[in-house]
């Protein structure tokens, strides 16, 4: 059993990161029980999940979203901000509860949180409900963990990067939009961030297993890949071949899927080669998530993001300006230790420069063992969201104001699912990934479809299905 630790997490270990084969164990034991799992956090997580219930699937688990009538519960989870981490034990006690009448309840706690060390010790100590502690590095041994489970609670998490696993049986949330990892782990170090400790150091998996799982998607019938990373743009950088992002993106670009996304890119790595690639290929989505993080270079430099205030806009005003129509959102966060009015005031400069798509915006957090929490955590929490207010109220204007240029205009929508907004209506993303409610679009569950908009909000736009008369 190893426990984690953030001290050996920062080690850059030049331990040779290996691609083995997924154990996909098969197992009839739990056939007619049912698991329940929640996920919090990122796409990653998501995808994560996806290959956690392809494992315990296999192991004859179905999957309930009655958390009451489960009889293994897994939660996967984020730690990037403190109120991540209040979901996840606000949570635990609901399953603390459940556990009290059903003593052969499996309760699993997975993903980032655990790679914490303060929080497997608080697991340990204070959950011993908890039958297992899986971390990031080991999802590929759950199935194992669940098969050998007891009453005595088993922590394994690694701190260490883990190897790359092929074959995974994922059981997909979608059959028209997959992810598609690139790469594990982040190197940015980000002095705010917790990701490059809780995913370890970046591994890209080789080009030849994304473009086969890229194939074998399309085969199935998928319309639409999100190819998945922390820092997408630094894919490759890792490996000894010299395939980059750019190569990476044409190639799966050739496979002919219709739509290609890909999230998230770092400006310090987007090169011009990127941008072109981008605006060559229809089936590439002009749509781009290019977090900001800060709008002044002095808490940029703090943040450790590697890019002044100038850089950024000259790069969002090249990608602007190569491809047509392209939208771009980002993430922001206020109340970083020192931010001065002065310094949030560039935020907003920017922001009214940009006039993003949408963004992302959020409080700062200091996450345990990064460098930034070192740093005094100064900024009081009224000016905090004083300032995430201001900051929120610029970006939905923006956000409106692009929204509003598709009034009258016909797009080509993926339709994904119903639409919460019911009555009978089904909704789905544009290329430029704005979300549309649909009418007249029931029996199009899953096809690109072309719609007429007819109302432009904030967060989403409403149109009409576009019935094409053939005579
Ligand atoms: N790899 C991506 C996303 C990382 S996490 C990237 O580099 O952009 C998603 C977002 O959470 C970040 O972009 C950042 O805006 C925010 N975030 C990360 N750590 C945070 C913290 N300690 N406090 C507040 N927000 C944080
Ligand atoms: Fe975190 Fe920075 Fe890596 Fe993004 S690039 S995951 S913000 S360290
Ligand atoms: Fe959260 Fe881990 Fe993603 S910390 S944001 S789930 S990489």
């Amino acid at each position: 059993m190893h426990m984690p630790n953030l001290k050996d997490a920062k080690i850059r270990t030049n331990k040779k990161v290996e691609t083995k084969l997924a154990s996909n164990l098969k197992s009839e034991k739990f056939k007619n029980k049912k698991y329940f799992i929640k996920t919090y956090g990122c796409q990653m997580n998501v995808h994560d999940s996806e290959e956690i219930k392809g494992i315990v699937e296999n192991l004859g688990f179905s999957e309930t979203i009655n958390l009451e009538e489960s009889d293994l519960v897994i939660l996967n989870t984020c730690a990037i901000r403190e109120n991540a981490h209040d979901k996840v034990f606000g949570f635990l006690g609901r399953v603390k509860h459940l556990k009290k009448d059903k003593s052969e309840l499996i309760v699993c706690v997975g993903g980032c949180m655990p790679e914490q060390e303060s929080v497997s010790n608080l697991l340990k100590e204070k959950y011993p409900f908890v039958n297992i502690v899986f971390g990031t590095h080991n999802i590929n041994d759950l199935g194992k963990m669940i098969l050998e489970s007891s009453n005595k609670q088993n922590i394994e998490v690694y701190s260490v990067e883990g190897d790359i696993y092929e074959g995974m049986e994922y059981k997909r949330d979608s059959k028209y939009s997959a992810w598609v990892n690139i790469m594990y782990g982040c190197d940015k170090f980000c002095t705010y961030c917790i990701v490059p400790y809780t995913r370890g150091k970046q591994r890209s998996r080789k080009i030849e297993d994304i473009l086969k799982e890229v194939q074998e998607l399309k085969d199935k019938g998928y319309e639409e890949i999100t190819l998945l990373g922390q820092n997408v743009n630094a894919y490759g950088k890792d490996l000894e071949s010299d395939y980059g992002f750019a190569k990476l993106l044409e190639e799966t670009a050739q496979i002919g899927i219709s739509r290609i996304r890909f999230v998230t890119s770092h400006p310090w790595d987007f090169t011009d080669e990127m941008i072109d690639i981008i605006a060559k290929y229809d089936n590439i989505m002009p749509y781009i998530h290019l977090p900001l993080q800060s709008g002044s270079t002095n808490i940029l430099r703090l943040m450790g993001r590697r890019y002044t205030k100038e850089e950024y806009i000259n790069l969002y005003n090249k990608i602007k300006n190569r491809i047509p129509g392209v939208s771009i959102t980002t993430d922001i966060i206020v109340g970083f230790p020192n931010e001065t009015d002065e310094d949030f005031n560039e935020t907003l400069e920017v922001v009214d420069k940009c006039k993003f798509d949408g963004a992302f915006t959020f409080i700062y957090s200091p996450r345990e063992g990064t460098p930034a929490a070192k740093i005094k955590d100064n900024i009081d929490l009224k000016i905090k969201e004083e300032r995430l207010q201001k900051l929120n109220e610029k970006i939905n204007n923006y956000s409106l104001e692009h929204n509003k240029e598709y009034l009258g205009k016909k797009v080509k929508v993926l339709v994904i699912g119903a639409s919460e907004k019911g009555e009978g209506k089904m909704c789905g993303y544009t290329e430029t990934m704005k979300l549309v409610n649909i009418s007249g679009a029931e029996k199009d569950l899953g096809k690109i479809i072309e719609v007429e908009i007819t109302e432009a909000k904030s967060f989403s736009l409403d149109g009409n299905k576009v019935i094409k008369i053939n005579n």
